[in-house]
C-alpha cells in the first residue's frame, strides 16, 4: 500500500512545523555552490506544501530564514532573498488554485524592500483562502519573538492596561507571532541535525519531534507522509499516564457512538 494511503485521516495533526535544513550540504555533495542547494530546495517546498494541502492539514510552518542566518555571507543572503521573491511570484497561481493562505512570522522589516513588497502582495491576495495556511518563518527566531512579546506586555503593564498578575500562559501566547495558530503537533527537521535552532521554543512544549537524515532538497511528498505516519504511531501523554490516556480515548469513542 502507498504510504499516503496508510495515513489515518481522522488523526491528522492540525499544524506541522518544518525546519528545512541541508541545502548547503546537498550542493557540496554534488560539487555545486551552496546556492544551488537553495534553488533545488524550492522544489521540495512546493512538494511539501502540496502534500500538506492534499492531506487537508490546516497549518504548515516552514522555517525559511532565521535571525541568525543574517550572519551568513552576503551573496548567500542575497541569493536566498531573490529566490524567495521568485518563488512567491511563480507560485501565486498555485496558491490561489489550491486555496492556500500565505502568512509569515518573523521580523519582516529587516527584509529587503522588494521581498517585503512581494510577500505583502501574496499575503493580501491569498488572505480570503480557506484551505491550508502556509506560514513562512522569515527573519524569525524564537528568542526574538519571546522578547518582543515580553516588551509588549511590559508596555501594557506600564500604561495600566493590565496588571502583572494578569499575565498567564494564555495571555503570553496571545502576544507571540503565532497568536491564533494552534501549537504544532509535529515538528520535522531534515539533514540529520537533532536540534531546534531557535525555532518555536514556546510553541513546541508538547510537540512530537521527527528527525530525518534526508537533506532538504531530496525531501519528497512520501518523506512528509512518512513523518505523519510516524507521528500517528506515537502516544501523546501530556504528563498523564498511559492508562489515563486510554480512558480519555475510550470516553471519546463512547461519546461519538
Ligand atoms: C537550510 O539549509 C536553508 C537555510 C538555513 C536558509 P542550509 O543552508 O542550512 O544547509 P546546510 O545546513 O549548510 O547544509
Ligand atoms: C535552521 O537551520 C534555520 C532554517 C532552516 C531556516 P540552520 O542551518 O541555520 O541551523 P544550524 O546553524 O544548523 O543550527
Ligand atoms: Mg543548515
Amino acid at each position: 500500500m502507498e504510504i499516503k494511503e496508510q495515513i489515518n485521516r481522522d488523526k491528522l495533526p492540525d499544524h506541522v512545523a518544518l525546519i528545512m535544513d541541508g541545502n548547503g550540504r546537498w550542493a557540496r555533495k554534488q560539487g555545486f555552490a551552496r546556492v544551488k542547494g537553495h534553488e533545488k530546495g524550492v522544489g521540495a517546498v512546493k512538494d511539501t506544501v502540496e502534500a500538506a494541502a492534499e492531506l487537508g492539514i490546516r497549518f504548515l510552518t516552514l522555517y525559511a530564514f532565521s535571525t541568525e542566518n543574517w550572519n551568513r555571507p552576503k551573496y548567500e543572503i542575497d541569493a536566498l532573498m531573490k529566490l524567495l521573491v521568485q518563488a512567491i511570484h511563480n507560485e501565486m497561481k498555485s496558491l490561489m488554485d489550491n486555496n492556500i493562505r500565505l502568512t509569515t512570522i518573523g521580523d519582516l522589516s529587516t527584509l529587503p524592500a522588494k521581498s517585503q513588497k512581494e510577500l505583502q502582495r501574496a499575503m493580501n491576495a491569498t488572505s480570503a483562502n480557506t484551505g491550508l495556511t502556509l506560514i513562512l518563518a522569515l527573519s524569525y527566531s524564537s528568542r526574538w519573538e519571546i522578547v518582543e512579546a515580553t516588551r509588549k506586555l511590559a508596555e501594557d503593564v506600564r500604561i495600566g492596561k493590565i496588571a502583572p498578575e494578569d499575565i498567564d500562559s494564555k495571555l503570553f501566547a496571545s502576544q507571540l507571532a503565532t497568536a491564533g495558530i494552534p501549537d504544532p503537533e509535529l515538528l520535522i527537521r531534515t539533514s540529520g541535525e537533532s536540534r531546534i535552532s531557535n525555532f518555536l521554543l514556546w510553541q513546541i512544549a508538547y510537540t512530537e519531534l521527527y528527525f530525518t537524515n534526508t537533506l532538504w532538497p531530496d525531501f519528497t511528498k512520501d518523506d512528509f507522509f512518512r513523518a505523519i505516519l510516524d507521528f500517528q504511531s506515537r502516544e501523546r501523554r501530556f504528563g498523564l499516564t498511559s492508562e489515563q490516556i486510554n480512558q480519555v480515548e475510550a470516553t471519546k469513542k463512547k461519546r461519538i457512538k
